[in-house]
């Protein structure tokens, strides 16, 4: 299970993604926007990111105008580790290296059809573990205040 998100920036690229899903036959939970309407990126990043967190969705895939925005909030949420995308390999590894959860993108930088190919990328690429475990792991000892030095 995918959640999917965005705010009113992003909208239009997230229905893209939406409708790729849908195409593909992977299941997802759209938690909004719903429209081109004003809606603050933040509300979108926390509601898909606490189902990822929960359990509930495997990754989440968010939409803003830049990619940057709802990658900055998303990445707030312990657990999560969310890369904002532009470019094919940077989607690629930063499942295989980083273990990414959340996949961003800017709807005001790429194009649907870049965006379905990181899209594609991201969700059929596994994390390599090894070497980059330890890497991840201290990720998370930062999210848990430790230091690393
Ligand atoms: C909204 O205008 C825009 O600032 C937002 O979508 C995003 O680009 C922020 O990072």
């Amino acid at each position: 299970m995918i959640a999917i998100g965005s705010d009113h920036a992003g909208f239009p690229l997230k229905e893209e993604v939406r409708a790729y899903l849908h195409e593909k036959n992977i299941k997802y939970i759209d938690v909004g926007c719903y429209s081109p309407e004003r809606f603050d990126y933040a509300i979108s990043a926390q509601k898909a990111c606490d189902k990822v967190v929960a359990g509930e969705c495997d990754m989440a895939i968010l939409c803003c105008g830049t990619g940057i925005g709802i990658s900055m909030a998303a990445n707030k949420v312990k657990g999560i580790r969310a890369c904002a995308c532009s470019d094919y390999f940077s989607a690629k590894y930063t499942r295989a290296h980083n273990d990414a959860n959340v996949l961003c993108m800017g709807a005001r930088v790429i194009g649907p059809g870049l965006a379905t190919e990181l899209v594609e990328v991201f969700l059929k690429t596994e994390f390599e573990g090894g070497r980059h475990q330890k890497r991840v792991d201290q990720i998370t000892a930062i999210e848990n205040g430790e230091k690393l030095y």
